[in-house]
């Protein structure tokens, strides 16, 4: 068996997505175009309190496509997991996903779009790599407003590579859809433009990448009079996008050119892993759920089911597979299911899944057990799975149980109620996370009528609230929160060494956490500390304050950081070359940064509270105060 294949259930699965990755990071890495590979991010983003999970992969990088040296170079790529919930009503169709992987390749102020388009064009026709056939490929760009001109560097790039091929590449109008020889279409910002990934950073006008796979699907009732490339009937299938990154959105809404061009691309591995299958007739359709990413996971699911994946089913299993990935990599990253933000979006995830295994007649618990099935598939990616894979099925299994429960109390309230009526399906969802189309199909089973658009108007009012309390968590960008921030972060290393200097070296880093109001801090430590060590420790950060001690950073491997004595997080993931940052003499730290300049611009620190997290670690949460002007 090599790596491409894996024996579960008796069939051997043939890893198209281990291929795929194999196949990009070596294209980037080769000689010729000299990237360094960087480790995917966790899907919580650690000191970045402006988002709750990484969405794409340039949240991580957003301070090296400011200008920030990065200490693996200006080419980079990597395999980012991504999270996204703005499209989880969709979820079920073959192509929206929470969880997802992004293949992508980085120039930090260095190549631009001819390069970028060049490459991505030689790595998707090329027979060496992907071989795609190159008449089926169609393009998007940029079509101008009044904060950008049109894309032309990006459409003369790709007429070049057209031509090449002996293609002739037109720019088409995407009103008139694919005639002749039109290849090349223009959109507006909706379509063609990433960024930022607050409401100011950085951001710029993208070129998408579109396979057509003939199959006509297209139905003028539902999409339109006119089938083109972006069309939702599935019949151009998004590949690939290339983001170029040449602006800066200003707090005003107004766009400056950013002072280094930036490329960030984007290959959904889901889709890809689907075209490659179904080109090389693995599979009958070009659906991600047909593909080994899915593949053992879902005939498990099919065997616990006793249902077969085809037609009214299909969609109930797509969203479990979907969810329970995506719950999988979650708690992996270190989310446990709770009633605020992280936790509650995964025990959404959770439930929802298991209403769908209700559509499918499953009433037993069962998520932890498609939990081992993605562990098989995607550890030899991300070993973390296989580690954390026991824990995860307890944390699984144990809101999954706790969720039947709330379902059975559900029941028994509507037992009681004589009538059923749209405020009530809404209560009972609420309060208990009871499904509503639970309670319309008992409704009907009563012979009783439920007005669904009572339901909703509740339901939309609640989902106005949070949306705009999510929108808080966005607002401000990275930049806005980045003075505070970064202040705080300088402070945490300061905090690391002084627990050590006063608890002993056995504290170490558990996790870390930053918003623009404090920090958090967890660390190894069995015991509650005493307030005499508690007021020791803020004496010690401060006094390295008032001492103004300047921070600075060399780029070295990272064995030779930690032969020098730098600070690592235990279990993190760390590319072969780190950033190691010193803190006068006082902290030596393996860090991406940023961090201030002096300590003497901090304010003073002070220590709010200390508490458990967890039998073995302490959680400490800390502010800085403005010293006042005297
Ligand atoms: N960040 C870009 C995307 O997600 C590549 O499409």
């Amino acid at each position: 068996m090599s790596d491409l294949t894996l024996y579960r259930w008796g069939l051997f699965v043939i890893m198209i997505h281990q291929e795929i990755r194999k196949k990009f990071i070596d294209f980037f890495t080769s000689e010729a175009r000299s990237h360094k590979e960087i480790p995917s991010a966790p899907l919580v983003p650690e000191n970045d309190p402006t988002v709750l999970f990484i969405t794409a992969g340039m949240h991580p990088l957003v301070p090296y496509l400011m200008g920030e040296p990065h200490p693996l170079g200006k080419r980079l790529v990597d395999i980012q997991k991504s999270f996204r919930t703005d499209d989880i009503e969709e979820v079920g169709d073959r192509h929206h996903h929470t969880f997802f992987e992004m293949l992508g390749n980085w120039s930090l102020g260095d190549y631009f779009k001819k390069e970028a388009i060049g490459w991505s064009f030689e790595f998707l026709t090329d027979k060496k790599w992907l071989g795609l056939d190159p008449g089926r490929i169609y393009v998007s760009v940029f079509e101008g407003d009044s904060d950008a001109p049109r894309d032309e560097e990006s459409i003369r790039a790709w007429q070049e590579v057209f031509q090449k091929a002996g293609i002739k590449a037109n720019v088409g109008d995407k009103h008139k859809g694919v005639t002749g020889d039109s290849r090349i279409f223009p959109y507006p910002k909706d379509k063609n433009w990433w960024g930022p990934a607050g409401s100011t950073g950085p951001c710029g006008p993208d070129s998408e990448m579109f396979y057509d796979t003939g199959l006509t699907m297209h139905q003028p009732e539902i999409h339109g009079e006119t089938c083109h490339i972006n069309c939702d009937c599935g019949r151009y299938l998004e590949i690939w996008n290339d983001v170029f990154m040449e602006f800066n959105k200003k707090k005003d809404g107004t766009y400056e050119p950013l002072k280094q061009k930036n490329v960030d691309t984007g290959m959904g591995m889901e889709r890809m892993a689907a075209l490659t299958a179904w080109l090389r007739k693995l599979v009958p359709e070009p659906d991600p759920y047909l593909t080994d990413l899915f593949k053992i996971a879902r005939m498990k699911l099919q065997e616990i089911s006793n249902r077969d994946y085809e037609e009214s089913f299909a969609k109930p299993m797509r969203i479990i597979l979907d969810h329970s990935r995506a719950a999988v990599f979650l708690m992996s990253d270190g989310v446990a299911p709770g009633n605020k933000e992280r936790g509650y979006i995964l025990r959404r995830l959770i439930r929802r899944s298991i209403r769908q295994g209700q559509k499918l007649g499953i009433t037993r618990d069962f998520l932890s057990e498609l939990a081992g099935d993605f562990a098989a598939i995607y550890s030899p990616s991300y070993p973390d799975l296989k580690i954390n894979l026991p824990e995860i099925k307890k944390m699984l299994g144990a809101e999954e149980a706790k969720f039947r429960k709330l379902l059975d109390r559900g029941l028994r309230e509507i037992e009681k109620m004589p009538l059923l009526d749209g405020t009530i399906a809404f209560d009972l969802y609420q309060s208990y996370g009871f499904p509503p189309e639970l309670t319309f199909e008992i409704a009907s089973d009563r012979g009783e009528k439920i007005d669904r658009s009572e339901f909703e108007r509740e339901f939309t009012k609640h989902q106005e609230k949070s949306r705009t309390a999510a929108r808080g968590i966005f607002k401000g960008g990275l930049q806005d929160h980045s003075e505070q921030t970064t202040g705080l972060h300088t402070s945490t290393h300061l905090l690391q060494q002084a627990l050590r200097q006063v608890l002993g070296n056995g504290v170490r880093q558990k996790g870390s956490h930053i918003t623009a109001e404090r920090l958090r801090f967890d660390f190894s430590h069995d015991k509650k500390m005493t307030p005499e060590e508690i007021a020791e420790t803020e004496k010690l950060v401060n006094s390295q304050i008032k001492k103004n001690l300047a921070v600075n950073y060399e780029v070295t491997p990272i064995a030779e950081a930690v032969n020098r004595g730098a600070l690592t997080v235990p279990g993190a993931n760390y590319p072969e070359k780190v950033k190691v940052y010193s803190i006068g003499k006082f902290s030596k730290e393996v860090c991406g940064g940023p961090h201030v300049d002096f300590t003497g611009s901090l304010g003073k620190f002070k220590i709010v509270k200390e508490e458990a997290a967890g039998n073995l670690n302490r959680r400490i949460y800390a502010i800085l105060e403005k010293e006042k002007a005297s």
